[in-house]
């Protein structure tokens, strides 16, 4: 697939996703869930590739939300349908992507924008971000996840406050509510990211996939969290980075993990 809405860019185990819309304000429309779907995808297959970040193009926005144009004359059958393929396509398939995806988010963060960067794994932002969930002021409500993992997050009540109100938030507010969890300078956002993915990219990633599939576990009502963590607990010990690190710890070396 060639990109026309994303930038993807791979460079020392991280794939870099820019998404490139910026006189939209990176506004995601059905191409561009299409192209982040199989970009993220490809990325988890890819083993050079450890951790992906994803971020907006421009200075003023991460994503400004999903693309109101090409919704504003849906009924509900197709409100339903752009909701369940929407967050099986892209956002679920981001949490459950088996490499830590970080959403550096550096501008607007509003509605499928923070959805999005919700359905990461971590945060960080820059201190211009101003992060929302505006539906209910279109007549809507979240509809990729974001009334499921905003709480998670933030708390029941912060969470009602923000979608009922449809207000924003600023990156300092986004920090204390734990939303994010650092704050840089637009210009250092990617390298701050970037030293981020070092430190776990140092770590096995055999281990990180079995971490990301018991803590998803623990907030999918499906599934017991404990109960998955010691089958994932188990697996590492199958796996060639478990022999590795141990061994490296015993020898004194610095482990070299492949992943598998
Ligand atoms: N969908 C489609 N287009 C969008 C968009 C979205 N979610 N967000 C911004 N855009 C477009 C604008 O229509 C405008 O396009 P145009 O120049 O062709 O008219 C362009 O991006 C720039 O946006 P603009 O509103 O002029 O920028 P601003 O600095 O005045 O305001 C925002 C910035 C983010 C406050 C404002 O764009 C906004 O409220 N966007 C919608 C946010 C939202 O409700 N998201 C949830 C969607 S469910």
């Amino acid at each position: 697939m060639s990109y026309l809405n994303i930038i993807s860019e791979q460079k020392d185990g991280v794939c870099l996703i820019t998404i490139n819309r910026p006189d939209k304000l990176n506004a995601l429309n059905r191409a561009t869930i299409a192209e982040i779907s199989d970009c993220v995808t490809k990325s988890g297959l890819d083993s050079a590739i450890r951790v992906i970040i994803i971020t907006g193009s421009g200075e003023k926005a991460f994503v400004a939300g999903a693309d109101i144009s090409e919704f504003a004359h849906f009924n509900g059958e197709e409100g339903r349908a752009l909701s369940a393929e929407g967050q099986a396509k892209l956002f679920d398939l981001i949490e459950q992507t088996p490499k830590p995806v970080i959403a550096a988010i550096n501008g607007f963060a509003l509605g499928g924008g923070l959805e999005l960067a919700l359905a990461c794994h971590i945060r960080y932002c820059s201190d211009n971000a101003r992060m929302g969930l505006p539906e209910v002021s279109l007549g809507v409500i979240p509809g990729y996840g974001g009334t499921q993992r905003l709480p998670i997050l933030i708390g029941k009540g912060k969470a009602m406050e923000l979608i009922s109100t449809a207000g924003m938030i600023n990156a300092q507010e986004a920090l204390q509510y734990g939303l994010v969890n650092n704050v840089t300078t637009q210009s250092e956002l990617l390298n701050t990211c970037m030293e981020l993915a070092g430190k776990i990219m140092k770590n096995s990633p055999a281990a990180i996939k079995q971490a990301i599939i018991a803590v998803n576990a623990g907030f999918d009502k499906q599934k017991n969290g404990f109960e998955t963590e010691i089958n994932c607990f188990g697996h590492c010990f199958e796996s060639d980075d478990f022999k590795e690190g141990v061994s490296a710890f015993l020898e004194k070396r610095k482990p070299i993990f492949t992943g598998k």
